[in-house]
């Protein structure tokens, strides 16, 4: 897949570097070919403007060089009446039969190309009208264009090359720019692939339970709830797990595609924390834990509540789940200066050190068997991280193995947001 797009990249690269090139190319082409023309043409308009101004031409001609200013690459022509070759300037510069292939029998004044052989001259022809010119009739300025002709050629083989040798840089630099834009894509697919392959194998596990749980309760059609309780029960947890997990599932998947908001309101943080740790202080007790709280007030927030909410529940979730009985949590919340502060430390079973820098990647458990058997998936952290990168926070977690963990949250409080928005206070929360 990657190499068909690779190569996509590539002609498509080379093909718009292409026409750039041969766009600009033509364009210098058939300016400079413009110039060179105008300039060579101007000198015939000069020429005949000098001619003009001659009152005996036939005492003009005899002299030996009539026109100082003519070049060697310009001759002059003059005809009679019938077409007859009468006379040049330099004198025998061209054979009479040569010389009448520039005549046209009505004088165009146009300038226009004649090519005799294989070279092209530019021919300026002029009638003498009724100026006092005795016998000639018409004149005739020829212009040789050979060093025209070769300047042009030698231009257009340069530029030949020149697009040649661009299309094979443009190739090679193709080759690498669309190797350089294919890594994060490569990336992000693979993180995809490891990602589906991650939930299904998650999904896996309780749909096996239930399924099989369930086959052995119809082998008992006649047995009471009571009696095939605890087959139940374990349905129940694991149709409870499967729903935690589509849930996370559902909300990773929404982030990555952006669809997930965050809507902000003022938070009255101090509030929010002892409401969530009352809430686990129930559950603590039953496993004879401590939960203590350390909150300054008022502790303000700028953030959308009900994120916030699921940060602060995934983080004490996993400072309960992985603390063992007779241990302690500890919840802080201090405002710095422009900042809220908040910290979960727990005294529980910690996370390996070559686990810590793992611990936000989706699907990541630490203790594998622990993890799963107190019915974890490895997505609450992601989650977390997620939550804080939205409202532009910092997550730190600093563990030892045997003596505990600590996750450490910063967030701005974004004063000025806080105080134009006083009246919003008891605003309805916003909740995706
Ligand atoms: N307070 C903690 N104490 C010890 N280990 C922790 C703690 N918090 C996280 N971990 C380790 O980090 C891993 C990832 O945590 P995370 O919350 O992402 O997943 P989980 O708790 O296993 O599952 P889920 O939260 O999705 O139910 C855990 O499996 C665990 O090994
Ligand atoms: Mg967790």
């Amino acid at each position: 897949m990657f190499n068909k797009t690779r190569r996509k990249l590539v002609v498509l690269n080379a093909a718009v570097f292409l026409l750039i090139l041969v766009v600009l190319s033509t364009l210098l082409y058939l300016h400079m070919r413009y110039r060179l023309f105008h300039e060579s043409d101007e000198v015939l308009k000069q020429a005949e403007k000098r001619i003009q101004s001659v009152h005996n031409l036939a005492e003009w001609l005899q002299s030996d060089s009539p026109d100082p200013q003519q070049d060697e690459k310009t001759t002059y022509l003059f005809w009679d009446a019938q077409g007859r070759l009468i006379g040049q300037a330099p004198k025998q510069s061209l054979s009479s039969s040569i010389a009448n292939q520039f005549r046209t029998p009505n004088d165009e004044p146009a300038i226009r190309t004649v090519i005799v052989g294989h070279r092209s001259y530019r021919v300026l022809q002029f009638p003498t009208q009724n100026r006092n010119w005795g016998p000639i009739a018409s004149v005739g300025i020829v212009r040789s264009q050979e060093d025209l002709d070769g300047t042009l050629r030698s231009l257009l083989r340069d530029i030949i090359a020149g697009i040649i040798v661009g299309l094979i840089i443009s190739i090679f630099a193709g080759l690498f720019l669309a190797e350089r834009a294919l890594v994060p894509i490569r990336r992000s697919w693979e993180k995809q692939q490891r990602f589906v392959a991650d939930a299904s194998h998650e999904l896996r596990t309780p749909t096996a339970v239930i399924q099989a749980q369930t086959e052995l309760l119809l082998r008992h059609p006649a047995h009471s709830i009571e009696e095939e309780s605890p087959k139940i029960a374990v349905i129940l947890k694991e149709s409870k797990r499967l729903g935690k997990l589509l849930d996370d599932l559902l909300t990773l998947a929404r982030s990555d595609s952006n669809q997930l908001e965050i809507h902000p309101s003022k938070i009255a943080l101090d509030a929010l924390l002892s409401e969530i740790t009352d809430q686990f202080r129930v559950l603590a007790l039953t496993r004879e834990i401590e939960i203590t709280t350390d909150v300054q007030k008022p502790l303000l927030l700028w953030g959308d509540e009900g994120r916030i909410r699921q940060l602060l529940v995934i983080l004490l979730d996993n400072a309960l789940k992985y603390t063992p009985p007779s241990g302690r949590i500890e919840v802080t919340g201090r405002n710095q200066s422009h900042s809220v502060y908040i910290r979960i430390a727990d005294t529980g079973c910690g996370i390996a050190e070559e686990d810590l820098p793992h611990v936000f990647e989706r699907f990541y458990r630490g203790d594998k068997a622990r993890s799963r058997s107190l019915g974890g998936s490895g997505l609450g952290l992601s989650i977390a991280r997620w939550i804080v990168d939205a409202h532009g926070g910092v997550i730190r977690i600093h563990s030892k193995v045997n003596v505990g963990t600590e996750v450490e949250l910063l967030f701005q409080r974004k004063q000025r947001e806080l105080e134009e928005n006083c009246g919003s206070w008891d605003r309805p929360l916003l909740k995706n």
